[in-house]
């Protein structure tokens, strides 16, 4: 009787343990399988480029910096989340970022479409110190982005480095890079960046585009 199988399981600790142990990894692999099935076939958004150099640098300061620290870059599928920040997040728009920067620690507000929100000269007084535009602002001030210089080779070299990742960078494009960053400073690159946010990386969504309550706020 099948009682007695379950008996003899529950008076032997090793065998409980072990069975325990098998039923846990079944159930792991049924939840965890498919999402990875669902990673590999993720594929760019339609018209997604990868980063331009001047992008690509400033998305390596935001992260040295730690911005994500404080900012989410996913916009979840809610209505209150896309009135405020725009069409929701999708997986197909973030397979040029290495790491992803989605997050969910939100000191300050999401950022996934913050690009064209503001002038790029908001943005310079804002990094350099948060408080002249917005007296109440917490968030910390970035002054020395203004000091250094983004470095042509290095981006050169991050540019190959994702090639090999499947980032299509033609060799021009990789090339031109060192002269499209010549005498910007770090400040420069993170502005592009942010600018580029929600506008130059993400193409017009068909299933956010149905939803009216995702509409951009001027
Ligand atoms: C300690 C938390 C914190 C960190 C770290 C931080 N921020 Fe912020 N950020 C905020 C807060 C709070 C606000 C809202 C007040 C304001 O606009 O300054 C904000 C606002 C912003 C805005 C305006 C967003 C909008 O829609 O109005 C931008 C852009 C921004 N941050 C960029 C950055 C960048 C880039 C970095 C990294 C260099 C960064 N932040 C680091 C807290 C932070």
């Amino acid at each position: 009787m099948a009682y007695r199988h379950f008996e003899f399981i529950e008076k032997h600790v090793w065998t409980l343990g072990i069975a325990t142990a098998i039923m846990v990894s079944l159930g792991g692999l049924a939840e965890i399988t498919p999402l990875y099935m669902e990673a590999n076939k993720v594929q760019p958004a339609d018209g997604l480029k990868p980063y331009s150099p001047l992008r690509l640098a400033g998305r390596d300061i935001y992260v040295r910096e730690g911005c994500y620290l404080c900012h989410s870059q996913m916009i979840r599928a809610l209505r209150f989340e896309t009135q405020r920040y725009g069409p929701y997040s999708t997986a197909s728009e973030s397979v040029y970022d290495r790491p992803f920067q989605w997050g969910s620690k939100r000191t300050g507000p999401d950022l996934a479409r913050v690009g064209g929100k503001y002038s790029d000269e908001w943005q310079r007084v804002h990094l350099l110190n948060p408080r002249d535009v917005v007296p109440a602002s917490n968030m910390p001030a970035y002054p020395w982005l203004a000091k250094a210089t983004v470095n042509g080779q290095d981006i050169q070299e991050r540019m190959r480095v994702l090639r090999t990742l499947g980032h299509p960078y033609s060799e021009a494009e990789i090339s031109l890079a060192p002269k499209e960053v010549a005498g910007k400073t770090e400040l420069d690159a993170l502005i592009a960046y942010l600018q580029g946010l929600g506008i130059d990386n993400v193409p017009r969504q068909a299933g956010a585009a149905a939803s009216t309550a995702g509409e951009r706020k001027p």
